[in-house]
């Protein structure tokens, strides 16, 4: 529920959630003055007795967290407030913005009706004080956020409700009949496979830091992947001293030097343009190593394929790939180096084997479809082309996968 200030939002926010039964009010606003004070008790009254008021300036998804399962309608007034306490309390746009998107993935855990309600600031003339545009400016990203999260968007317009999202797409998406009562509704859908298809191999990188909890999340979605045995061979080396990248920066040159000289002349020409790595740049480097042994020479699954433990190190290497992608960070692998000189420079024991180098940071840009691709160095092969049916290179009998268009880009 968005609008200008006065223009019926709360009002209407309480007509909707009449037909409910338990209903809770989240409100947003600190009684610091008289002023505020009357307006809260102003709307306290309005409210009535069947519903239930608490004040969270701050932690409003601790709030959901603790009582989404007990109300059938939750108000939240008002984001804009909310917005402004967390500013005033020091945090900046980025923690501001994970904790939307903390308090959006509460919100879809939960079976209650909620409404949010915000303000439309950006209409009016522009600020004269940074950080009151900056305020305006995050509010802005707010309200753009839960608008595209949120089932459905109303206007408010001088008291008139004016529907600018209809949840009606929506719901009928959620008739739609599903191939499994397992399956992931559209919305979810999409931002897996908007993961997949807009990750890329970064090798631009700016000089932005990487938000440790960011991090921490990606790491720990690759924490999550599969393994052999549940062997979980994986160590995650994070690198942010200047020298070890600088080692790692010379061990490249060297192998990238050698694997020019391997085309040749004018492929050697177009592979010597190719930019293939930011070790340098990117604020973060990770190994992602294998521990050849954990767990003793006897593990469930790898008596008969040793190297199924580096598989599973490459499985966690694309979930690290796909997370890192969902949280805006750019990731490139860098593969041309002597992985001998790698154990060195990293102290890796003979045991353990590096899979992966990684570059992991802020880019000015994703690349919309490989780098490779674009620089013309190679094509996405037809997938169709990739798909054999019951014997090596064997067509298709009965059953044929199909293919329709979805988001990808490419
Ligand atoms: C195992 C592996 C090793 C790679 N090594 C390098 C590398 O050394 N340098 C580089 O620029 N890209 C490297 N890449 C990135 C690929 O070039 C890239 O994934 C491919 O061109 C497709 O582009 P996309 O990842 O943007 O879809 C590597 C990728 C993988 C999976």
């Amino acid at each position: 529920m968005t609008g200008g200030s006065r223009s019926g939002k709360s009002g209407h926010a309480l007509k909707l959630s009449e037909k409910y039964n338990k209903k809770l009010f989240l409100a947003t606003a600190e009684p610091l003055d008289d002023e505020m004070q009357e307006r809260i008790k102003r709307h306290q009254a309005e409210r009535g007795k069947d519903w239930t008021t608490l004040e969270e300036p701050l932690d409003i998804t601790g709030v959901m967290k603790k009582e989404f399962n007990n109300y059938e309608v939750l108000v939240l007034d008002c984001i804009t407030l909310w917005l402004s306490n967390l500013i005033m309390s020091g945090a900046d746009r980025e923690a501001i913005l994970t904790k939307l998107h903390q308090f959006i993935g509460e919100c879809k855990q939960s079976n209650a009706h909620i409404i949010v309600i915000t303000n439309e600031l950006g209409s009016g003339i522009i600020p004269m004080d940074a950080s009151v545009r900056s305020f305006r400016d995050v509010a802005g990203e707010a309200n753009q956020i839960l608008a595209s999260e949120f089932d459905e968007v109303i206007n408010m317009v001088s008291g008139i409700p004016v529907v600018i999202k209809s949840a009606s797409s929506t719901s009928e998406d959620k008739l739609k009949p599903t191939d499994s009562e397992h399956e992931f509704s559209p919305q979810k859908k999409q931002g897996l496979y908007e993961a997949i298809y807009k990750r890329r191999d970064i090798r631009h990188f700016n000089s932005k830091k990487v938000n440790p909890e960011a991090l921490g999340r990606v790491l720990d979605a690759a924490h999550h992947a599969g393994s052999v045995g549940y062997m979980q061979p994986w160590n995650f080396m994070v690198i942010d001293d200047p020298q070890i990248k600088n080692k790692v920066a010379q061990n490249f040159k060297k192998a990238n030097e050698e694997a020019a000289l391997k085309f040749s002349d004018e492929r050697q020409e177009l592979y010597n343009s190719l930019k293939l790595e930011g070790i340098e740049d990117a604020a973060i480097n990770i190994c992602v190593t294998s521990d050849r042994n954990r767990f003793g020479p006897n593990v469930l699954g790898r008596n008969t394929a040793i190297d199924t433990d580096l598989f599973s190190t490459c499985c966690a290497v694309q979930n690290l790939w796909l997370a890192a992608r969902a949280e805006g960070l750019a990731v490139g692998w860098v593969s041309i180096l002597s992985y001998d000189q790698l154990k060195e420079d990293l102290d890796i024991p003979d045991h353990v084997q590096p899979v992966a180098y990684l570059c992991v940071g802020h880019t000015e840009a994703f690349y919309p479809k490989p780098m490779l691709e674009t620089k013309g160095w190679a094509k996405r092969l037809p997938v169709e082309k990739l798909i054999y049916y019951n014997k090596w290179q064997g067509t298709s009998t009965d059953f044929k996968v199909r293919f329709s268009d979805n988001i990808k880009d490419d």
